[in-house]
């Protein structure tokens, strides 16, 4: 079958993420560029990384307008994919109970926790302006590129 627009975008981020971070170690580094490339390709209002840091997570590299620094393990879609250990779809962040709004445009979300050691380490954040945005195909391909944050 012949690919969506999206998984076509996603394709070509795939080798543009991979040459990015192949020679940087530096998680740092590479979470800012891996932001800026899938914000710049997709879209989206608001990409970005939380870290754990102790009980929180703390707001790390993104782009897209100003967002809360801290959430608590539990709390929001951040803090529950955390807490579950596993990739969070909201179609409608409305009707997500306990959604932090850092940003009023937010619409639909989608979490994926980035694990190291067995552990969750952090967390790729991405917010859309619309509802509905995110599916399995999101998910596959977003998974694929925080690889070089996983090693
Ligand atoms: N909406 C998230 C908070 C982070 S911002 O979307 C950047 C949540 O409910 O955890």
């Amino acid at each position: 079958m012949e690919k969506t627009g999206k998984e076509q975008r996603y394709e070509a981020l795939l080798p543009e993420v991979e040459a990015l971070t192949e020679n940087e170690t530096d998680a740092v580094a590479n979470m800012a560029n891996i932001a800026a490339a899938i914000h710049a390709k997709m879209g989206f209002h608001w990409t970005g990384f939380y870290r754990v840091v102790g009980e929180e997570l703390v707001l790390g590299p993104f782009q897209g307008p100003v967002a809360c620094t801290r959430i608590r393990y539990g709390r929001g879609v951040c803090g529950t994919a955390w807490k579950e250990g596993r990739t969070l779809i909201v179609p409608d962040v409305d009707q997500f109970p306990g959604h932090i709004a850092c940003s009023a445009l937010s619409r639909s979300e989608i979490v994926i926790p980035i694990f190291r050691d067995g552990k969750v380490w952090g967390e790729l954040d991405i917010d859309s302006a619309e509802t509905d945005t995110f599916d399995a195909v999101d998910e596959k391909y977003l998974t694929q590129l925080l690889t070089p944050l996983t090693r």
